[in-house]
Parts: structure tokens; sequence; C-alpha cells
């Protein structure tokens, strides 16, 4: 089995083919996904919620983060592995190596995520000098949370529009090599995907983006709660890979997401 690399995902956004993203946090989990033809695999701090019990992401450790990758990557032979790094463990760009390196090297992530726009610029090129594969994650950023008020909608006034638009160019010029984007309007979504020569893969930000990410645990309906943007799929399922099958077939199909089904 071959295993998916930045540059095949590249070739799939110039060839307009889809990505599929989702969550993964135990190799039980992961086998299933890599089975089902998943492109992407995240690992990420929304563990803290959906594993941990907790109200939102900021609990996460770096050792957490290192366990669940590794639990992920024993079990993936084909999709790409990206890893969340969680609230604070790359506030220097000092420190963003050191836990990106613990990351690669003890947890087996082929891409390391960060959350935020031009502030992070700095710190994007310097993990992207040392040879280190970085995702940025724009729009709603989780670890901001009570920054942002809430889970709340970005990028709907012009100027954070605008500012969203200036730190997804800023970021790629830094060496980011892909883009996450969450709950964002539609337009501006297809706005970020069209200037981007990176693949931007969507949450909440309607069917435009290169490819799509969810929740492994949204799409199973076991979260406690489930976002408006998001599908069980295994309602309509007879089981687990069966779901997660038709979760792929509909990203790569463009049939997920539906109109109006963002945010
Ligand atoms: O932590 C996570 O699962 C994420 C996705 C929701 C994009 O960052």
């Amino acid at each position: 089995m071959h295993k998916v690399t930045l540059t095949e995902l590249g070739m799939m956004k110039k060839d307009g083919r889809k990505i599929a993203c989702l969550t993964a946090y135990d190799a039980g989990f992961s086998r299933i996904l890599d089975e089902a033809g998943v492109d992407v695999m995240l690992v990420g701090d929304s563990l803290g919620m959906v594993v941990q019990g907790h109200a939102t992401t900021l609990e996460v450790t770096l050792a957490d983060m290192i366990y669940h990758t590794r639990l992920v990557s024993a079990a993936c032979r084909r999709a790409l592995i990206v890893a969340d790094m969680p609230f604070m463990s790359y506030a220097t760009p000092a420190r963003a190596l050191g836990s990106a390196a613990r990351l690669i090297s003890e947890g087996g992530a082929e891409i390391v995520k960060l959350e935020g726009g031009a502030v992070m610029a700095e710190t994007v090129r310097q993990l992207s000098a040392q040879g280190i594969a970085v995702c940025a994650h724009l729009g709603l950023t989780p670890q901001s949370i009570h920054k942002m008020g809430g889970h709340r909608v970005q990028g709907k006034e012009q100027a954070d529009a605008e500012r969203i638009l200036r730190d997804a160019s800023l970021l790629a010029e830094a060496g980011a090599s892909l883009l996450v984007l969450e709950c964002v309007p539609p337009e501006l979504a297809q706005a970020v995907t069209t200037a981007m020569t990176i693949p931007v893969i969507g949450i909440g930000a309607g069917a435009a983006c290169d490819g799509q990410v969810l929740v492994l645990y949204d799409i199973l309906g076991i979260s406690q709660h489930q976002p408006r943007f998001s599908q069980n799929f295994l309602q309509s399922s007879a089981s687990i890979q069966a779901a997660v099958g038709d979760y792929v077939a509909a990203v790569k199909s463009g049939a997920f997401p539906a109109a109006g089904r963002h945010y």
C-alpha cells in the first residue's frame, strides 16, 4: 500500500480531486480509517473533548499528543498523519521546534499542525527551515476559545475576512504545506482555496475547499455535542467501517458538505 504524501495532496488539489480527512486517536480506528481510504488522519487535540471529556482542548498536553499520535501511527499504512501541537507547546519558535521534534520522532507524526495567523509566521518559517512539514489552522481556532468569546464563526466582517486571506498567504510564504480552515463563510473559504497553491482542508467552511475534515466521533454520532455542519454517517450505515467509507465517498464525490451545511 503506497503512502500518501504532500506531493500527492498537491496533485489532488491541482486535479480537483477532493481530499478526505478525519480525526483519529487510537490504533483501532486508525486501521479502519486507513482501510476506508481516508487520505489524511489528524490526531487532533479535539481528543481533549471527545476522548478525555474536557470542555475545551486547552487541557491536552504534549505527552497526551505524543501518546495518541503513536497509537495512530502504529496502525496507519497509507494516510498522511498530521498531529496537533497542543496549547502553548509552540508559544515560541524554540518551543515549537522541541515539541514538533517529539511529535515526529516519538509519535510518528509526519506533519505538525498549529493554530494562528501572522504571529505564527516566524515559527512556521523556522520549523520549515528544519525540514518539518507544517499545517496551519485559521478561522475558528479552538485553542483561543476564551479570547474569541466562544465557538463563533470567523471572517464574517470584511476586515476579518481580509485578515484571514492575508494570514493564509503569509503562512504559505513562510513554508506551511497545508491549511485547515474552520468555520468561516463558504465564500471566504472559496477565496482562500483559490488564492492558495497549498491544499486547503475545510471544516464547517462549505464545499469549495480542496478537502474536508471532521471529528471522527461526530460522524459516528457519539460526541456529546454534534456541530451543525457535521453529519452522522453511522445513522445510514450498517457498520463503523461502512460509515467511514460513506464519509470518504461523500467527500470525494462532493456530496459532503451539502449546500447550506456549514458552521
Ligand atoms: O483538533 C481537531 O480535531 C481539529 C479539527 C477539528 C480541525 O483541529
